[in-house]
């Protein structure tokens, strides 16, 4: 269509001017997207009570990622109404800022975990984990019943908290000393925990598994699920805008 300013038929008639043109206008775009990033110090804003991982919560983290539980659950609320008033207040991208890798996860055969943290009981995750099916029966969740018999190997919880360190993630000299320390500490509920309170706060000191005698990977992977979603307080660290004029729950 020729227009009194430009002659747009000569541009579609024309390959290269198009591919000019065409390049020009993506480059518009990714300028757009890509140039603040220059101006800001960090895409991530700072929320109160966000810590790293304890070297307990590290261990049923990786569990986690062994077992693959990431393939059926996801890891991240999104900010619409179905999902904030059956999960919570949508993940803040604060929350996921130590995960590496991250475990938003791309499918949900499961509900969302980004904060199962104290929703059910100990018992119940031991239960649920051996056989889902004894608490929810029309669970199709896989059975784990050999972490309450496993011992937890973590291995030296050290070079966790040090392989961390290097991509970012603030561990002090003094947590990564006392790595394997912290990580028996917290699952023994007669050990001194205020050192690992301090520096670890809001960590969770008990034993998990319902076995005191033993420390094995139920353990971990149970402080691991009831510390998700607990280190912020979402509704403190920001107005929920969203929420605005919908009906009161
Ligand atoms: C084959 C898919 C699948 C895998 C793998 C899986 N889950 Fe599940 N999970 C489910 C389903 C489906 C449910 C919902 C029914 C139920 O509660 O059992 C569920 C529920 C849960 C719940 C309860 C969540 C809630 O809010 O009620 C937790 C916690 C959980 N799974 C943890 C895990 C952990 C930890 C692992 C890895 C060790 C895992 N799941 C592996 C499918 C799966």
């Amino acid at each position: 269509m020729a227009s009194k300013f430009f002659d747009h038929g000569r541009l579609e008639r024309n390959i290269s001017l198009l591919g000019i043109a065409s390049l020009i206008v993506v480059a518009i775009g990714g300028i757009v997207e890509i140039a603040p990033l220059f101006w800001i110090d960090n895409t991530i804003e700072k929320v109160e009570g966000m810590r790293p991982y304890t070297p307990l919560e590290l261990a049923g983290r990786n569990i986690y990622i062994r077992e693959g539980c990431y393939n059926c659950h996801s890891q991240m609320i999104r900010p619409f109404r179905d999902e904030t008033e059956r999960y919570g207040h949508y993940s803040l991208a604060a929350e996921s800022m130590y995960d590496h890798p991250f475990q938003w996860g791309s499918k949900r055969t499961g509900p969302d975990l980004a904060r199962v943290g104290g929703r059910y009981s100990d018992e119940w995750h031991v239960q649920h984990l051996k056989d889902p099916r004894a608490v929810v029966p029309e669970s199709i969740m896989p059975t784990y019943p050999f972490l309450a018999e496993r011992e937890l190997t973590a291995g030296d919880m050290r070079d966790d908290l040090t392989a961390l360190g290097r991509v970012g993630v603030p561990y002090s000299k003094d947590d990564v000393a006392k790595a394997n320390a912290d990580l028996a500490a917290q699952a023994d509920p007669n050990a001194d925990a205020s050192d690992l309170l301090k520096r670890y706060p809001k960590a969770q000191q008990r034993d998990f598994d319902g076995n005191p005698a033993r420390l094995t990977e139920m353990d971990a992977l149970v402080a691991y699920l009831q510390m998700l979603g607990t280190l912020v307080d979402v509704d403190a660290a920001k107005p929920q805008e969203d929420q605005k004029g919908e009906q009161p729950r």
